[in-house]
């Protein structure tokens, strides 16, 4: 099963509210919550004041993605708050088992990510752990950019340790997903993409039509 999970670091934060209820209505089955520190990323986002209103406001699934150095600091917070799922950086912590470990004391999904330059080899002790894997498809930081294609043999990769090793992890994409490309996204095995620019240009319920429609050809 695909799902879509449109990520709110390109919305109108004026508009915020509203255009979290035009995702919801179009069908969007997440919402992607891009948290940037400045030292991990080279920018500043958002965190947990903007995350707990979201939550009073919508039922939709918050996958809560920590940009952030040692997040194992924050998994407790976001947790409280509202997030469904928070994965975080390998590159990021200094601990990565005991970091998921603390995800895994709360009721949440846990995911870990991998940066572009990141081999999956990285992370495969982890693995067992984790509901999720976020393959890294642009250098985080920034919405907008170009998708790395090579990228792509790293979600053809977990597929296959997947299915060897009988684990259950879901495989997410995150950075340059649109319409032109997320049907071979697809087709590599990703299942959860995250897309920022692609839905937040222009209209926003007719993004996430053309978008779920390009997928869903893929199964
Ligand atoms: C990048 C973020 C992404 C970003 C995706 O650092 O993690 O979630 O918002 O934006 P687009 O879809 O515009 O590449
Ligand atoms: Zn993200």
């Amino acid at each position: 099963m695909f799902k879509l999970a449109p990520s709110i670091l390109s919305a109108d934060f004026w508009r915020l509210g509203e255009q979290i209820k035009e995702i919801e209505a179009a069908g969007a089955e997440e919402l992607h919550i891009d948290v940037m520190d400045g030292v991990f990323v080279p920018t500043i986002s958002f965190g947990m004041p903007v995350i707990r209103s979201i939550r009073k406001e919508t039922s939709l699934y918050l996958d809560v993605h920590l940009m952030v150095n040692e997040p194992i600091r924050f998994v407790d917070k976001f947790a409280h708050d509202g997030a469904d799922g928070i994965t975080v950086h390998k590159e990021a912590c200094q601990d990565l088992k005991k970091t998921l470990l603390e995800i895994k004391k709360h009721p949440v999904r846990a995911g870990v990510s991998i940066n572009p330059a990141t081999p999956v080899a990285e992370i495969l002790e982890v693995l067992p752990l984790v509901n999720r894997v976020l393959v890294m498809t642009v250098v985080p930081g920034f919405g907008g950019q170009k998708l790395i294609v090579e990228c792509l043999d790293k979600v053809k990769e977990l597929v296959k340790y997947r299915q060897e090793h009988g684990l259950a992890f879901d495989i997410e994409v995150d950075g340059g997903i649109g319409k032109s490309n997320i049907f071979t996204v697809a087709q590599a095995g990703a299942e959860v993409f995250v897309a920022g620019t692609a839905v937040f240009s222009g209209d926003i319920s007719a993004n996430i039509y053309a978008l779920k429609e390009e997928f869903s050809g893929a199964n």
